[in-house]
C-alpha cells in the first residue's frame, strides 16, 4: 500500500535515510523504531512528500507520492500527525475538528467523538486547556476527519503519562481493527507499542535493521542494546 524502494533522503548533503526499502500492506499496524537521530521522522516525512532531497521512490496504492504535494497526498488518503500537540489552542475542540474536515466530511465529528468520548464532553472547551493526553486524542480526531486510509504517527504518546500512553495506543489500535486504516507508528515507548502493532522496523543511522513480527523484536534478550 506505502511502498519504500531504496529510498534515500538528505538535508543539505547530510544523508538521514540510506537504502530503505520496505512495504506496508493494506490495514497492517507498523511500528518504527530507533534512536534520536535514526532517521524516524524523516522516513514518516517522505510517506507524505515533505522532503526535497529524495532518491528512490516511495509509492501509495501503484503511484508515486509526489514530492512538496502533502496536501495533494492527504487527499489521496495519507493521514499525517506530527510530533507535538497541534491543535488550534485558542479554537473550541468542535471547532478544531470542524477545520480539520472541512474539505472532506464534517459530519464525521460524531464518530470521533464515539471513539473519544472525553472530546465530546469537553467539545465548547478551548483545546488549549485540554491535558496533554486529549490533545494527542484531539490531534488524532483531526487526522482522522479527512478519513485516511493510511496515517503516519510521529510519537503521539510522547511526553504522556504511563497509563494514558496505554489508552492512546489501544485508541490506535481500535481505529485500525474497526475501520481498517493502515497504521505507522513512530514510538519511543518501545514496549507499549510493540504489545499494539503486528511488525517492527527499527532504523539505526538512516538504514533498517530489523523488520519482522514485533513479538520477535520483543523477544530479543538484547532488545536494550538497540536503542
Ligand atoms: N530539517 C533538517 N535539516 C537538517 N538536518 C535534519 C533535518 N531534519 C532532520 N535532520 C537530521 O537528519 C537525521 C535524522 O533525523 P530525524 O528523521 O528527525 O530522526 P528521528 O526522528 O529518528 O529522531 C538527524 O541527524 C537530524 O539531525
Ligand atoms: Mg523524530
Amino acid at each position: 500500500m506505502l511502498a519504500y524502494k531504496n529510498v534515500g533522503a538528505s538535508y543539505g548533503g547530510f544523508q538521514a535515510l540510506k537504502d530503505v526499502s520496505f512495504e506496508v500492506r493494506e490495514g497492517e499496524r507498523v511500528g518504527i523504531f530507533g534512536h534520536n537521530g535514526a532517521g524516524k521522522t524523516t522516513l514518516l516525512r517522505c510517506g507524505i512528500g515533505d522532503v526535497d532531497e529524495v532518491t528512490g521512490t516511495v509509492s501509495y496504492r501503484g503511484e508515486p507520492i509526489v514530492r512538496g504535494e502533502v496536501h495533494e497526498n492527504a487527499r489521496r488518503g495519507v493521514g499525517f500527525v506530527p510530533q507535538g500537540h497541534n491543535v488550534f489552542r485558542e479554537l473550541s475542540v468542535e471547532q478544531n475538528l470542524t477545520i480539520a474536515g472541512l474539505l472532506h466530511d464534517p459530519g464525521r465529528v460524531g464518530e470521533v467523538y464515539a471513539l473519544f468520548p472525553i472530546l465530546k464532553e469537553r467539545r465548547a472547551q478551548a483545546a488549549g486547556s485540554l491535558s496533554g493526553g486529549q490533545q494527542q486524542m484531539l490531534a488524532l480526531g483531526m487526522a482522522l476527519m479527512t478519513r485516511p486510509s493510511i496515517l503516519l504517527l510521529d510519537e503521539p504518546c510522547t511526553g504522556l503519562a504511563p497509563i494514558i500512553v496505554r489508552d492512546v495506543l489501544q485508541s490506535l489500535r481500535g481505529i485500525n481493527e474497526r475501520s481498517r486504516t493502515t497504521l505507522v507508528l513512530v514510538e519511543q515507548n518501545v514496549q507499549a507499542a510493540l504489545r499494539e502493532v503486528q511488525r517492527a522496523i527499527v532504523l539505526k543511522t538512516g538504514r533498517v535493521i530489523f523488520d519482522g513480527p514485533s513479538a520477535e523484536l520483543a523477544a530479543k534478550e538484547d532488545l536494550w542494546e538497540w536503542f
